[in-house]
């Protein structure tokens, strides 16, 4: 359907969009990977998805400005905490997220296609860039994924549907740890905002951020 004044369903310009997708393109250029892409799990890999497929969204990377948006409002020190992409996809966010001094960042992704791609991209990345040591991919249903211990920085770009995400924000409001929750385009956000753990940090045109709120954490 068109949209007669060029927003698009995510809320953005068309403006917005192509100079985004340009960035994105010199992200990869500079690095010597490939996370510029639009594709549909569908037509990657469904027999090794197998049901899942039919809660997942596709494959889209995260508008560098925007991972530093949200980033920017994690509400304590990176140094000690675990950083997770949850649908990970190509890999751009866990490579942007290890220009970071995390302890560790892990990508969570459930086509075996696209894991490819991202530990390509992670071979091929310039690593003098990286602040943290320990970046690694995981081939994996994140409705399956065991969480590390310890203070977590847990991102999403809108991966799946409420019903992947509702007992995840369920695991993950019952931990005792501190813990940030960056959702960009927030689609299912009042299955986060319907648990009283979490705590809205921060609200940007992108997406938001909340804390587990510190009378959980012990
Ligand atoms: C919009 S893309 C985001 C990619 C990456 N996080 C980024 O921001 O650049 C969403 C990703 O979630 C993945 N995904 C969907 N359902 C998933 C699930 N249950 N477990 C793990 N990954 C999933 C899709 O395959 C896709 O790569």
């Amino acid at each position: 359907m068109r949209r007669p004044t060029g927003i698009n369903r995510r809320g953005s310009t068309l403006g917005a969009q192509v100079s985004g997708r340009r960035a994105g393109q010199r992200f990869d250029a500079e690095r010597g990977v490939l996370t510029e892409a639009l594709m549909f799990l569908g037509d990657l890999d469904p027999e090794a998805i197998g049901s899942s497929l039919a809660h997942a969204t596709h494959y889209e990377a995260t508008p560098v400005a925007d991972f530093g948006r949200l980033i920017g409002h994690v509400p304590f020190a990176l140094e000690h905490a675990t950083f997770i992409d949850l649908g990970a996809g190509m890999g751009r966010v866990i490579l942007l997220a290890a220009m970071r001094p995390f302890r560790q960042v892990v990508g969570v992704e459930l086509s075996p296609a696209l894991t490819a791609i991202a530990r390509g991209n992670l071979r091929s990345a310039p690593r003098h860039a990286f602040r943290c040591r320990d970046v690694r991919m995981v081939c994996a249903d994140a409705a399956a994924y065991r969480f590390p211990r310890g203070p977590l920085v847990v991102y999403l770009y809108n991966p799946f549907d409420a019903a992947v995400l509702t007992p995840i924000a369920a695991r993950l409001a019952a931990r005792r740890c501190p813990l940030a929750l960056l959702y960009h385009t927030p689609v299912q956000r009042e299955v986060i905002e319907a648990l009283a753990a979490f705590e809205l940090v921060a609200e940007e045109s992108c997406g938001v951020v909340y804390q587990l709120a510190r009378r959980e954490q012990r």
